[in-house]
């Protein structure tokens, strides 16, 4: 017989989405009663019950890690058993009042789902699955109820008391404690609900709604951190304005409370009423957050306040709809931030993002659809193909029905499934109702996984030009036979001779495997710019004629698509550079010469437009991957455009100095270009980028110079950085999110001694297994730098292995994150592929592994 040490791990079971069943039970009203304390809380539950259609089934409540201490059906004694984890009662009426009572330690919670402690805090993380970890019930999104929360704890160690909606009721009790309840009005899934108990000081605001209401504002802190939250305060109150005349979506509640919390999982969660955050997408200080950090917090506060509508009032009818959500808030996230910002830096930050996460991922074992067909654990389905790919698929509804169109069928969405748990086809059904368009063929987007890719040829003759248009999508997990999708593309020519637009822009809908479109009056030879905007997330190559890309890459006069010429330029000599050709730089540097010289062009376009393809996006377009002849061929090139450009660099740093008590984007520009100059200049010269370097460190008055600094000072390494890292640490030690910034700066050094710095790291005493920001910082910055993982000894890939299996003991969600980039083991040359995949293997044969890592692991060794 085979012992459970040495049995092969069992995958446990997938759920289907072609399962969904309705309820059996429905449960319109609950009343929750919480005795609270970090050792041990005690949890009475009144779910009134009422059976969904005939049928003679069991009441059945999802547990995880509880225990009934007792059931009882209308006050009496109840007839019931546990199926697995499950509470199963019997019930003979439609119709009853379950209570139940339950004990929990949230301060032996190191999963952070459910009820825990952090930071002297009680709260709460529900989704996906969390409730269950609460107490018994049916924790599924489509059943939908009335909550009313009383809370009671000692008074001086948890003041504060909240929980979603608004608060109804107070008072003292004996011993020191004392009491709250509230109610929300809204009928909400359980992974919604939310409280927490604790020390916390309160940045409060009022707000008026479009129709006059007043709501109270709250951001609860520690008393210490509150100096940092007005920032986030200004971003919701933007956020609120916006998606009033944006969406004409209106805040619901009288009270709308953030809390910060120092160990949480994810970003943040828009519970109803009472959003929790990880607090670094709250505190912000110039002293401590940077320019991106800033960005950030508008951007997440954004989102969970978005959530309100999208997620809450319209919630998602099973977890295979996450993207119905997700995807749509991350679209209302990114027009946020492109109207608070610049539009055309946001759009390639979008793309650079989903290029850095989602591609590998579609290409990757774990590629899935934004809607997918089955999962084993729903807590590796939050991931950039739901959120990112998403929010594209949104993007090109909008593209497609054009900015009124697509609003009227957010209106008629809202409009008619406010309080219901819907379905991704029910939100393309409201955009095809309100618009009339047919998007039958558009919906392959929800199903079929997999990066598209688009083969362009522009043919010009005497009267015209005709584009010639192929598109394929690669098989993926489970899906080899693909259906052409609806793509569609922005598309301009460019005259040769002119610079200028012949004719205005078109809207190109791609729907055959290929496509053949004609430009009439192109009277001179034209250079073709394609998915402009980025209107489709594919993978577009084009035929380029000689001088073509150059051009582009200095006149085409869309943003997206002249960063996306530069980048199409740079990738075409890194590639030949990569696969041994010579170090060819003349064409980038003239292109980053006449970019930076440019007066029309903002700073921050510029920093984009004139940083390399990351190491991980050229990975991406070679095969097999050679992490070091990647690296080598990069490094090559940084120097020889360092050098070629020393004066235009020096040039445009000097003239980027930023007003340090500006927040505004030229001066997050300016910073910007200095980060990326600073880098060149210290390739090319690794001296002169010391010198600059250290002057910027020591005269930094904001982050985003500090942290710049200490990039260009990691990529040279030596005294220097030495220096920079202790007087970073000793003037930031006791604060957690830039103690972060400390450990992922060293993680992310590009360099052979990296892993060196990493194990030194791990024993660090700030060090803490338990804390995600922490681990984060440390695990999941060295995984994804390239050059510094992936050493031929694999060494790299064996410290990741281990720290996953250490991680998964402590908080499994988190630890499955970081299998991904072993996960490409395939992708790689021989050497290193063996090596991760026998990583792999080793994690997969620890004994009692979480669902969580296992799905990933075995997903990745299929
Ligand atoms: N729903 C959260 C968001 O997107 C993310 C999240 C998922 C947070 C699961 C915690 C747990 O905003
Ligand atoms: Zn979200």
């Amino acid at each position: 017989m085979l012992d459970a040490r040495t049995a092969p791990p069992v995958v446990p079971q997938e759920i289907r989405r072609e399962d969904y069943r309705a309820p059996d039970w429905l449960v319109p009203a609950i009343e929750l009663d919480f005795d609270l304390a970090a050792e041990k809380t005690l949890v009475t539950a009144r779910l009134s019950v009422e059976r969904n259609g005939e049928h003679d089934r069991p009441l059945r409540l999802d547990g995880d890690e509880i225990v009934p201490l007792a059931v009882l059906v209308d006050g009496a004694e109840a007839r019931w058993t546990m199926d697995g984890a499950t509470l199963v009662v019997e019930l003979s009426e439609n119709a009853a009042v379950v209570e139940t009572r339950v004990a929990l330690a949230p301060d032996r919670n190191s999963k952070l789902m459910g009820l825990y402690a952090s930071g002297g805090l009680l709260c709460t993380q529900c989704e996906a699955e969390g409730f269950r970890r609460i107490t018994f019930f049916p924790d599924r999104p489509d059943v939908l109820s009335r909550y009313r929360v009383r809370m009671s704890a000692d008074k001086a160690r948890f003041p504060v008391l909240l929980a979603n909606g608004n608060p109804v009721e107070t008072g003292d009790g004996e011993d020191g404690s004392h009491w709250a309840v509230w109610e929300d009005p809204f009928p909400k899934p359980s992974y919604l609900f939310a409280l927490v108990a604790g020390d916390l000081a309160v940045n409060s605001d009022p707000f008026t709604t479009m129709s006059g209401r007043s709501v109270e504002l709250g951001i609860w802190v520690r008393e210490g951190d509150l100096p940092r939250t007005d920032h986030a305060m200004e971003s919701l109150k933007q956020s609120m304005r916006w998606d009033e005349e944006t969406y004409g979506r209106e805040y619901d509640l009288d009270r709308f409370n953030i809390v910060a919390v120092d160990d949480f999982n994810f970003g943040a969660m828009e519970n109803k009423g009472l959003n929790i955050f990880n607090s670094r997408y709250i505190l912000a200080a110039p002293e401590t957050a940077s320019d991106a950090d800033y960005d950030a917090i508008a951007t997440v506060v954004a989102h969970e306040y978005f959530h309100n509508w999208s997620g809450d009032r319209v919630t998602c009818r099973d977890w295979f709809q996450l993207s119905l959500k997700e995807g749509f808030t991350v679209f209302r996230d990114q027009g946020f931030s492109a109207a608070i910002g610049s539009a055309a830096v946001e759009r390639i930050e979008q793309v650079k993002s989903l290029r850095a996460g989602q591609f590998p991922e579609d290409a990757g074992p774990l590629a899935h659809p934004v809607r997918p067909d089955s999962y084993i654990e729903i807590s590796n389905f939050y991931t950039a193909t739901v959120y990112n790919k998403g929010a594209e698929l949104i993007r090109m509804m909008h593209t497609i029905l054009g900015p009124e169109a697509f609003r009227a069928g957010s209106d008629l969405y809202f409009e008619r499934h406010d309080g219901q748990a819907v379905t991704c086809e029910d939100f393309v059904r409201a955009m095809e109702d309100a618009s009339g368009a047919d998007l039958r063929q558009f919906r392959l987007w929800y199903s079929q996984a997999g990066t598209p890719r688009v083969l362009a040829r522009l043919e010009q003759d005497g009267a015209g030009a005709t584009l010639h248009l192929a598109q394929t999508v690669p098989a993926t997990p489970g899906q080899t036979d693909k259906k052409p999708m609806l793509i569609p593309l922005r598309v301009a020519l460019i005259g040769e001779r002119s610079g200028a637009e012949l004719a205005t822009e078109r809207l190109i809908l791609l729907d055959g495997e290929q496509s053949s479109v004609r430009f009439d009056d192109v009277g001179e030879p034209a250079f073709l710019s394609i998915n402009r905007g980025f209107s489709a997330p594919v993978i577009v190559t084009a035929e380029r004629r000689a001088g073509e890309i150059e051009a582009l890459a200095v006149s085409d006069q869309d943003p997206f698509a002249r960063f996306e010429a530069m980048q199409e330029l740079m990738s075409r000599d890194l590639l030949a550079a990569i696969y041994g050709g010579a170090v060819e730089t003349g064409a980038t540097v003239a292109a980053i010469r006449s970019t930076l010289a440019s007066n029309a062009l903002d700073p921050a376009f510029k920093a984009l437009a004139i940083s390399l393809p990351t190491e991980a996006e050229l990975a991406e377009k070679v095969d097999p991957v050679d992490p070091a002849a990647i690296h080598a061929a990069r490094e090559a090139f940084r120097v020889a455009i360092g050098e070629a450009l020393a004066d235009d660099l020096e040039a445009a740093y000097a003239g980027a100095a930023a007003d340090p008590d500006s927040l505004d984007s030229l001066a997050k520009g300016q910073r910007r270009l200095r980060a990326a100059t600073l880098g060149l200049i210290a390739a090319g010269n690794p001296e002169r980028g010391t010198e600059l370097a250290r002057r910027q460190f020591a005269e930094a008055r904001t982050m985003s110079d500090r942290q710049a600094a200490m990039m260009a000072l990691g990529t040279v390494g030596g005294d220097a950085w030495d220096e920079a890292l202790d007087a970073f640490y000793r003037r930031f030690a006791g604060d957690p999110l830039v103690i972060d910034k400390w450990f992922s700066l060293q993680a992310s050094a590009p360099r052979a001694e990296t892993l060196d710095a990493v194990e030194a790291l791990e024993k660090h005493p700030d060090f803490n297994l338990a804390n995600p920001n922490r681990v984060r910082s440390l695990a999941g910055a060295y995984a994804m730098s390239p050059f510094a993982f992936h050493r031929a000894d694999g060494r790299g890939y064996d410290w990741l292995a281990r720290m996953i299996v250490a991680v998964d003991r402590v908080n499994p969600q988190t630890a499955a994150r970081f299998v991904a980039p072993l996960g490409r083991w395939k992708r790689y040359e021989p050497v290193r592929s063996e090596k991760m995949r026998a990583a792999l293997e080793r994690i997969m044969a620890e004994p009692s592994l979480s669902k969580d890592v296992l799905e990933q692991v075995s997903k990745s060794l299929a």
